[in-house]
């Protein structure tokens, strides 16, 4: 049924994507939403988003009001409601009569396997719940979690939404400084933590650095919990710190959870901005779930009583906030949960993994996916991926190439892929393919979905026509849109509703095609996206500067086949470290230490590809580092314009250099 494009031409010029593929017959006749869906939500959108939170949704009190945007841009939503977010993703299931299903398969790197039933997690959550009480938690107190991928993770998370508090997780792979600035930023009483966690078959400690971040001083913990995962030696602070296994393990496995307002904020997530210092992102309790639970029905097409569900994602990140945790749990889904690489022990794991546990539903990133193409079909070919029914992408735009590989190998020509278009601050998909109604398009992340309003503005802020690209930006306040930027309000309406005025803009570029389907081109401000993390420009320059050697530096995003972007630093080094190099012949080792210095500062995700020694970087009069030079010479262009350069002579010293 679907017809197949035999042009060799450039599939990257949207111009020649003729491609589309319809869903499959079966597949939309039995689909969970269909296109009645777009007119219900276009007649009625509060309506349409208020039965969504009343049908997927148990509330211990109704909400009379809908959306209040008196106050924009903080937006409530059915704010005088109110419920519990892991009674919704936990409770009431084992209450239906579904206690024996299987809620997650825990898949450990060395191979190790847990199977957790609704009824399990129930008895795990409240045990946590009660375990977090007794250290002191309560009800719109922060905790921070520090852990790597294991059941733990989403157990802790569950428990703070349990008592009302809010989580705070920090991606296993950050440093002690970044831990360290975030526990202060939200004022985290306690910190979750474990041993370690496996990574490419190497027992990772990670405890150390939550007493490296405390011990810098300034953080209001009281208490660290860990979770005994790998077995290796861990240094306790007497007082201070407390196995799970001694307090959670034995706690009570009966627990209240505490019914909060429906805008009682669930978790903070820190992301990169264009400046320094991270953002914490604020999301609360009603529209978070309520956007969650229905695009993991709605884009996912999830069947919870014959579906196997992987979201392949970190619970460091948003996605694994938004469809690990909570989406796929409210829906009563069974998912997977695997804790390594996709290399260990063999580049197959994956699909080992698909196989073995007969994954349904996958949702994964593009860099994952140009990863598993370079390193050749042949690997997921020795695996039977046809329980694969239905496929996902995230993270940054997913090339045509990448598409059309994704949906032939690993989806054997039949599954649909849906692109997914959000951010850390939307919680929740917003411009997606709905799988039994859209036909895809390679590469396009294509329609809002129902109930979601966004557009592309020109310079002046008017919609652009079809066949034209500008800023995406949302148009009308949805349910699981941040609550604002923790403490910090200003920074909240700076950035992201003063561009345009009364609209949202999310700093990506897009552009409609000629059927007015939208296709993501990627930032327009100073965040790289690698590997589909964001990250920030500045942190990294930051970072490379904290270094003693280093007198000033420039970061930029250049384009990677694999990782979409990868980190590119130019520094001019201080005098007496030029000396010590040009007498010693260090340069090879500044390079070498200023990587690991940024991945000890900013964690081994931000460590630059390639790090340029220079004399001078590019500047305008005014001073400002003209990065749009530097990305030319990063991607082997010819700089472009340098007329409004102080120097024009600096570009072609830089351009020397890289290429000598
Ligand atoms: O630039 C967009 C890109 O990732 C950014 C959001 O990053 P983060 O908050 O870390 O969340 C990632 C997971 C939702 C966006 O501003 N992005 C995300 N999904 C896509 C995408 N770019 C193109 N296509 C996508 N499907």
């Amino acid at each position: 049924m679907s017809q197949e494009h035999a042009g060799t031409e450039s599939l990257e010029n949207l111009l020649h994507e003729t491609r589309s593929f319809p869903p499959p017959a079966d597949f939309a006749a039995r689909a969970n939403v269909t296109a009645s869906a777009y007119e219900d939500a276009a007649r009625d959108r509060e309506q349409f988003w208020a039965r969504q939170a009343r049908e997927l949704l148990s509330w211990s009190t109704d909400f009379t009001e809908v959306l209040d945007f008196s106050g924009a841009p903080v937006a409530r939503w059915f704010g005088d409601g109110r419920l519990n977010a892991a009674y919704n993703a936990v409770d009431r299931h084992v209450e239906a009569g579904h206690g024996e299903r299987v809620a997650i398969h825990f898949e450990g790197e060395p191979g190790d396997t847990r199977t957790i039933t609704y009824a399990d997690l129930k008895d795990e959550v409240s045990r946590a719940a009660n375990a977090l009480t007794d250290l002191g938690v309560r009800t719109g107190d922060r905790v921070a979690i520090y852990l790597p991928l294991v059941p733990e993770a989403v157990i802790a998370m569950l428990a703070c939404a349990r008592v009302g508090a809010a989580h705070s997780v920090v991606f296993g792979g950050f440093s002690a400084e970044a831990l360290h600035a975030r526990i202060i930023d939200a004022e985290a009483r306690v910190v979750v933590t474990a041993d370690g966690g496996y990574r490419r078959g190497k027992a990772m400690a990670l405890k150390p650095a939550v007493d490296e971040a405390i011990a810098k001083g300034g953080t209001p913990v009281e208490h660290v919990l860990v979770v005994r995962r790998t077995g290796q030696d861990t240094a306790m602070t007497d007082g201070r710190d407390v196995w799970w296994d001694d307090t959670v393990a034995t706690a009570s496995a009966e627990h209240e959870p505490v019914a909060v307002d429906a805008e009682n904020p669930l978790f903070i997530l820190y992301t990169s901005g264009t400046t320094g210092k991270p953002k914490g992102i604020m999301h609360t309790t009603g529209g978070f779930l309520t956007q969650t639970a229905y695009t993991v029905r709605a884009v996912f097409d999830l069947k919870p009583e014959t579906d196997v569900y992987w979201c392949t994602a970190d619970v460091g990140w948003v996605t694994g906030h938004s469809y690990v945790t909570y989406g796929p749990l409210v829906n009563g889904a069974t998912q997977v949960l695997y804790e390594g690489t996709p290399d260990t022990p063999d580049k197959d794991r994956w699909w080992q993994i698909v196989a073995k546990y007969g994954v349904t539903i996958l949702y994964t990133a593009p860099t994952a996916i140009r990863t598993a193409m370079k390193w050749g079909e042949e690997l997921p070919g020795r695996h039977d991926l046809s329980s694969l029914r239905l496929l996902g992408s995230v993270g940054e735009p997913i090339n045509p190439e990448a598409w059309m590989w994704y949906r032939r190998v690993i989806g054997g020509d039949r599954a649909p892929v849906v692109d997914t278009w959000w951010q850390t601050e939307t919680g929740a998909i917003m411009i997606s393919p709905l799988p039994g109604v859209t036909a895809a398009k390679p590469g396009s992340a294509q329609t809002p979905l129902p109930g979601i309003s966004a557009d592309v503005l020109d310079e002046a802020g008017q919609p652009v026509p079809d066949g034209h690209g500008g800023y995406l930006v949302l148009t009308e306040p949805w349910p699981a849109m941040l609550r604002g930027i923790w403490g910090d309000p200003q920074r909240y309406q700076d950035t992201y509703w003063s561009r345009f005025p009364g609209k949202y803009f999310a700093g990506d570029g897009a552009k409609k095609d000629e059927d007015g389907d939208v296709w993501l081109l990627g930032r327009v401000d100073d965040v790289m996206n690698i590997s589909g993390h964001r990250l920030s420009t500045t942190e990294i320059e930051s970072a490379l500067v904290s270094h003693p050697v280093v007198a000033e530096a420039a970061v930029v995003g250049a384009k990677d086949d694999t990782t979409g972007q990868a980190v590119v630093a130019f520094v001019i080094l201080r005098a007496e470290a030029v000396e010590r190099a040009d007498e010693e012949g260090e340069g090879a080792d500044v390079v070498a230490e200023l990587r690991n210095h940024v991945a000890k500062e900013i964690g081994p995700i931000a460590k630059p590809r390639s790090i340029l020694v220079v004399a001078e970087l590019p500047k305008t009069r005014s001073g400002k580092i003209m990065r749009r030079l530097l990305r030319d010479v990063a991607e082997g262009r010819p700089a472009g314009d340098v007329t409004t350069l102080a120097d024009s002579s600096v570009m072609e010293q830089i351009s020397t250099g890289m290429s000598g």
